[in-house]
């Protein structure tokens, strides 16, 4: 693959081929030393047109410890505020010689467009409720760092799923490597249009989502996709559809927990679970750094020094 827009589409050895280099990356983050040089003399955009913490300082950090050098753009303080396009703002960018865009945009299909109206190297960091694909290689990285291959393994995906890039995204990585996926929320928030699902399972009942679970992934309510009548009183939802103790009773008892983040605490998920002994959530972070460095360094091959 020469982007990484998504992962629909990619194949069971592209994934496991960022997911084993991502191995030798992670080991490299426990060192003193955390800097290679692979990507020295290569020039790389953080285009951030929405809001983020782990997913930024995660790429920057990865370009960091590769040697890019990095041009961070917020859109908040760039002249897009001024009513410059997406169109013309790339144009300008690219002018001042960049070779991979990482970018995060409200808009699904963003990345594609940069793709195809750029020469750079394109990594989706986040397309509205489209896909967020090096979430997906982290929560993949995280479950077979602590379960073993993925293939065979039952992942709830719990929340609000019409809006989610991340339960898109782990569906087709998740189910590419052969695991089963059960994704699970009010009626109200699972999505109308299914088509660009895989063979995942739907249900409505929390329990029965999680039965049998070697991992339940919790998902924020996405208030800012969301019309506001799709919005549930908190405390319903937390009633119905958070992951707590009574409910994680009916998944295998080590099952993880994990969550992309931001957690809104009380809600999807409680904090005894979120801090609990099988809370993953802390390790997908650490996690996402080797992920980005493995599929920056897998897509820049041949591009850096040369
Ligand atoms: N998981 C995730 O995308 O978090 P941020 O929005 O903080 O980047």
């Amino acid at each position: 693959i020469r982007h990484l827009v998504g992962l629909q589409g990619v194949s069971e050895s592209d994934i496991r081929t960022i997911l084993d280099t991502a191995v030798e990356f992670r080991q490299l983050l426990e060192r003193p030393v955390k800097k290679v040089p692979s990507l020295r003399g290569l020039t790389i955009v953080n285009l951030f047109f929405e809001n983020s913490t782990r997913t930024r300082t995660s790429f920057e950090l990865a370009e960091k410890r590769l040697s890019a050098d990095i041009v961070n753009f917020s859109s908040s303080s760039s002249s897009v505020k001024k009513g410059e396009t997406l169109l013309d703002t790339l144009r300008n960018i690219e002018s001042m010689k960049i070779d991979v865009v990482v970018v995060r945009h409200k808009g699904t299909g963003v990345p594609q467009f940069i793709a195809d109206h750029s020469n750079a190297i394109v990594l989706n960091a986040g397309d509205g409720a489209h896909e967020h694909p090096t979430q997906a290689l982290l929560d993949m990285f995280t479950i077979e760092q602590k379960l073993g291959k993925l293939k065979g393994k039952k992942i709830a995906i719990v929340g609000d799923i019409r809006h989610s890039r991340v339960a898109r995204s782990d569906s087709w990585g998740m189910t590419t490597l052969g695991a089963s996926v059960t994704l699970c929320g009010p009626s109200t928030l699972l999505p109308r249009y299914r088509a660009d699902f895989p063979n995942v399972s739907w249900e409505t009942d929390v329990k029965k989502a999680v039965a049998g679970a070697d991992a339940v992934i919790a998902l924020r309510l996405q208030k800012e996709r969301m019309e506001d009548s799709l919005l549930p009183s908190l405390r319903e939802y937390r009633n119905y559809f958070g992951v707590t103790e009574e409910v994680l009773d009916k998944a295998k008892d080590s099952a993880l927990i994990m969550h992309p983040g931001p957690i809104n605490r009380g809600v999807e998920l409680d904090s005894d679970v979120a801090d609990g002994e099988h809370s993953v959530i802390l390790a997908q972070v650490t996690n996402g750094v080797a992920v980005r460095m493995s599929a920056l360094y897998l897509l820049s091959g041949g591009r850096a020094n040369g």
